[in-house]
């Protein structure tokens, strides 16, 4: 996903596959978008619910819950938003257009909701998979709306 504006600070971490870690990723990627002034609440509550429900998938579906292995969550704070990825090098999706369906999951005991939560709160995301080499997940969200794009000094 590629955008074309300044980058003013990101963050790389590398973090085991363990359901405490969902928390870890909301408040580092709520903490990193906070640096901008002009982020609204409203924007930073749905931030927080797109990485977790990203991160949760990697744990829950690429890793199938085994808690020794190791996602990576990129953040890229740029001039009008914020760029997230989430990476796990898991099991991976065979059919990514039916795995985004609201209502789809492979889990009968699930919702079926995760992504169509991380579509309606960002306003970008791209899936990139493949059985067997894992899955990263690439989410953009601006910070404001209409005329006060553009408007992080951070
Ligand atoms: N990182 C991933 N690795 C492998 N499969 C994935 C991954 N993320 C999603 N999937 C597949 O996509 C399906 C849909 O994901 P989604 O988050 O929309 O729903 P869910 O996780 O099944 O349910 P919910 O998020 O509501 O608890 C999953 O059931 C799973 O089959
Ligand atoms: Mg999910």
């Amino acid at each position: 996903m590629n955008r074309d504006k300044l980058k003013m600070n990101s963050v790389m971490m590398t973090m085991q596959s363990k359901a405490v870690n969902v928390g870890l990723a909301r408040s580092m990627v709520a903490a990193l978008a906070s640096q901008c002034d002009a982020v609204t609440v409203n924007a930073l509550e749905e931030l927080k619910v797109a990485v977790s429900e990203a991160v949760s998938n990697a744990i829950i579906h690429g890793y199938e819950n085994q808690e020794d292995k190791q996602l990576i969550l990129r953040a890229d704070l740029l001039e009008d938003g914020i760029l997230i990825a989430v990476e796990d090098e898991g099991v991976g999706i065979a059919n990514i257009a039916q795995a985004m369906e609201p209502s789809y999951s492979q889990d009968p005991e699930r919702m079926g909701l995760g992504f169509a939560f991380m579509q309606s709160f960002t306003d970008r995301l791209e899936v990139e998979s493949a059985p067997g080499r894992g899955t990263t997940v690439r989410m953009f969200k601006y910070f404001c709306q209409g005329d006060q794009k553009n408007a992080c000094q951070a």
